[in-house]
């Protein structure tokens, strides 16, 4: 099974960033982790903070792999390009965010993205990816 995690902007940022909101782990450490928890799926990684990058990647690998793990951090809230290219594609997304956006400032509360992927997990820190990628499995 070939899944991949999407990162969006600041993400690359995790251990250093707001860690009383986001932990003190490094993504490329949690990624590791889940790497080994989860030998039999075939994961791949991608961060970028622009988001025609992220576009791209989500065309590039959204017709041939069985999952998608986005966290389009800042852009969940702005993007319709990242909306209409997750509606585009037909490999399931599973929308994920490491805090609880919902008790945080208003405009966290919506997701452009939501209307067009498979489920959401929100909230249980990094653990929202495992959680994400269990339920692929
Ligand atoms: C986030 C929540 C977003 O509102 C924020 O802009 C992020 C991270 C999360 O994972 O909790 O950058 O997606």
């Amino acid at each position: 099974m070939k899944i991949i995690i999407i990162n969006g902007p600041n993400l690359n940022l995790l251990g250093k960033r707001e860690p009383e909101i986001y932990g003190s782990q490094t993504f490329e450490d949690y990624y590791n982790q889940l790497k080994a928890e989860f030998p039999a799926v075939e994961l791949a990684y991608f961060q970028s903070n622009i988001e025609g990058e992220l576009i791209d990647k989500i065309q590039e690998v959204g017709f041939s792999y069985d999952g998608i793990i986005l966290n389009a951090a800042a852009y969940t809230h702005t993007s319709v390009g990242i909306a209409d290219a997750v509606k585009a594609i037909t490999t399931p997304v599973i929308e994920v965010h490491i805090s609880n956006t919902f008790a945080r400032e208003e405009f966290r509360h919506h997701s452009f993205i939501s209307p067009n992927v498979k489920g959401i997990i929100i909230g249980f820190g990094m653990k929202s990816y495992a959680l994400a990628l269990q339920s692929f499995l």
